[in-house]
């Protein structure tokens, strides 16, 4: 069956032609896809982007139409895999061990256990969807061009984002956010305002993902070349004399483990674009020789540059969420709805997620299943993989009724509370070794609670009552220790209802995780990597805070805004051939 069968294509003609896309289950049938064994032992560019994620495929669909360019993907392709394409998939990549899988695990020092991307379109293929601007203030503190800005975020927008149908459950969550007085409302939007709203998303209203991969529409197939299972190995540098050292190259390894390079063509405005991701980019400056110059050599590798930086000012914005169950059926939702908090705590929430999309039953908590690594009833360090299996154990053998209801969760603005990045090795496929530091900082503690505070209304108020039992109250919800199925107070030795005993014990990741190659430390406020030349980063990896409530949009636009603004430096001009 047709991802756009022509009957459907003419159904939807409005939106599809809006869209733009109108391709087969494989996807677009895009020319300038290749593997990685294809690419010859050596070849030459104007731009060579390392990572075709949610930053990278943007970026390259822009630069194409000036230049020649080079995205290399360690992944593979979205189109066709059904775990990434369909709403009622969420979670599938996220719970596949291979070694092939999109999303490829990791468990941070703190024991949260989190997920990376590794499939072209990056996190856009494995996220919740939810499509959220940052704020005026954000962008004005970011020191970014509003009104590109605005025009970034809509050339994104008109490809891959979308109004969300709301069913009776996240309405509900909405007039109880009203009712909260997280006011005022703010209707349908994607401005990050203060007050209840719906959100976008970058599912459509067939259920189907939208990726950033999508963004690829836009390029000038002449101009891209983009490598699948091309992974990274190091950015070469060269270094004349006392000159600083300048970007030239990069080695790249395929799926058969045959060595590439891809050097950059001579010309003063051709330069090397890291957008690997807030784990991956900082990962890869420390192996090509841009790192802590002790911790570099401690691993072998000849400093390039001493940036005892890169690496530094990790964060991901802790996520707690309360399982209310519910005595009447609900709808099967990801995050839709959101409260704003004045205070800095964002409310959002997901229901029905043990029904799959095609009618079918799964004992599944979806965003909140230990199959994905969600594991709150156990604090961080003990979340074991005996103690995720054991938990999806207990989560299949429960009762179909106990998966009736919905998660609302809050998240905490910034966060303050940084951590680092350290390598564990010289793989560029391992994980490196990341500290997060949840809770660090009072303050987002007490935002922590804040938010819980606020979901403790929205589950009492008038607008909310037919999706909760009138007994079971917040104290009892977080106390049910004994036959508890999900998300409830861990079993500690020490019982402690507290909310900020809850909030550390049941510390989960909404995945916003950033920092590491942070603008004004490791990169300029045009993303130039300080102290070299011809490289520089472009992703979430150079966020100091997460923007907007959920950060995926902005990521978007950060690559069309920098590949204009790289095309117009080149040009001098305005005028750009797009
Ligand atoms: C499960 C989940 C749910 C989320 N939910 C939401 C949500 O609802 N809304 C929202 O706004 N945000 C959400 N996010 C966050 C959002 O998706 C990410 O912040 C965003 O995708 C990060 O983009 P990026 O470009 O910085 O990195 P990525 O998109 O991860 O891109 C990095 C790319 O680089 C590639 N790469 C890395 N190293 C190398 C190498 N050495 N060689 C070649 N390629 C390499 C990777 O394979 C990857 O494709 C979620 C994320 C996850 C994982
Ligand atoms: C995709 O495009 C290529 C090159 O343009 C063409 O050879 C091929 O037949 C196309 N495939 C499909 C399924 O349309
Ligand atoms: C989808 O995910 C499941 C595990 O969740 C895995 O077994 C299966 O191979 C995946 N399918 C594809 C096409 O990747
Ligand atoms: C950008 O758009 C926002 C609304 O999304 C608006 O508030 C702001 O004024 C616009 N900025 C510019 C410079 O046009
Ligand atoms: C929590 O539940 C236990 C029994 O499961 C009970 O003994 C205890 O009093 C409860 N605590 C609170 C604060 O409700
Ligand atoms: C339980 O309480 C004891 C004594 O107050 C303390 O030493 C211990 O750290 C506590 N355990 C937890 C998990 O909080
Ligand atoms: C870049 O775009 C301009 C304006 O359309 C065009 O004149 C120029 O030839 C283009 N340059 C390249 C290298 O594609």
């Amino acid at each position: 069956m047709g991802f756009c069968m022509k009957e459907l294509c003419f159904a939807f003609l409005g939106i599809v032609l809006f869209h733009g896309l109108c391709s087969s289950e494989e996807g677009p049938n895009y020319s300038f896809i290749r593997q990685g064994t294809s690419a010859p032992a050596v070849s030459y560019y104007d731009y060579i982007i390392i990572g075709g994620g949610t930053a990278g495929c943007p970026l390259a669909a822009t630069l194409s139409h000036n230049g020649t360019v080079l995205l290399l993907e360690r992944g593979s392709s979205p189109y066709g895999n059904p775990n990434i394409t369909s709403l009622s998939a969420f979670g599938r990549a996220l719970s596949d061990p291979d070694p092939s899988s999109p999303s490829q695990r990791f468990i941070s020092e703190d024991g949260v256990i989190n997920a990376r991307a590794r499939v072209l379109g990056g996190g856009s293929c494995l996220n919740a969807g939810f499509y959220t601007r940052a704020a005026a203030d954000y962008v004005r503190d970011a020191g970014w061009d509003g009104a590109l800005v605005n025009e970034s975020y809509g050339w994104v927008e008109k490809v891959v984002a979308f109004e969300p149908m709301m069913k009776q459950w996240q309405s509900a969550v909405r007039d109880g956010l009203l009712e909260a007085g997280v006011s005022p409302y703010n209707g349908f939007t994607y401005d990050h305002l203060v007050g209840t709203k719906i959100g976008g998303t970058i599912f459509d209203s067939q259920g189907r993902r939208h990726t950033a991969a999508d963004l690829l529409t836009y390029a000038n197939p002449t101009g891209l070349t983009v490598l699948l299972h091309a992974s990274v190995r190091k950015i070469l540098f060269r270094t004349k004399g006392k000159a600083r050292p300048r970007a030239h190259a990069v080695v790249f390894s395929d799926a058969s483990g045959n060595t590439h390079r891809a050097y950059l063509k001579d010309g003063p405005k051709n330069e090397i674009l890291l957008s690997s991701g807030a784990i991956g980019s900082p990962q890869l400056l420390m192996l090509s020789g841009i790192g802590p110059a002790d911790h570099l050599m401690a691993h072998n590798i000849t400093p390039v540059l001493d940036q005892p930086l890169v690496g530094q000012g990790m964060s991901d914005n802790p996520m707690n969420a309360i399982f209310v169950p519910s005595p009447v059926p609900v709808e099967v939702s990801l995050i839709q709805v959101v409260g704003i908090t004045p205070f800095g705590s964002y409310i959002e929430a997901a229901s029905g997620e043990n029904f799959a999309g095609d009618g079918g039953y799964r004992h599944d908590f979806g965003m909140f299943s230990p199959k994905i690594g969600q594991l709150s009833t156990v604090p961080p360090k003990q979340r074991t993989s005996v103690a995720l299996s054991r938990a999806i154990s207990a989560m299949e053998a429960l009762d179909p009724v106990a998966f009736r209801g919905g998660f609302i969760l809050e998240k905490i603005m910034g966060p303050i509370s940084t951590g680092h990045l350290e390598l564990r090795n010289k793989d560029p496929n391992d994980n490196p070794i990341v500290t997060f530091n949840y809770f660090k900082h009072p303050q987002d503690l007490q935002r922590c609670v804040d938010g819980l505070k606020v979901i403790e209304t929205v589950i009492e108020s008038k607008a909310f009552s037919q999706f909760r039992y009138d007994s079971l109250s917040l104290p009892t919800l977080i106390n049910m220790t004994a036959n508890a199925p999900v998300n409830m107070l861990p079993k500690h030795t020490n019982v402690s209802t507290s909310l900020e005993q809850f909030c550390k014990d049941t510390v989960m990741t909404i995945w916003h995780y950033h920092g590491g190659c942070q603008v004004g430390r490791v990169v300029d406020s045009e993303y130039r990597v300080l102290g070299v030349d011809a490289l520089r980063v472009i992703d979430g990896s150079t966020f100091n805070y997460s923007p907007g409530t959920n950060p995926q949009a902005t990521v978007m636009m950060l690559g069309r805004y920098m590949g204009v603004k790289i095309l117009k430096e080149r040009f001098g001009t305005d005028k750009l051939n797009d």
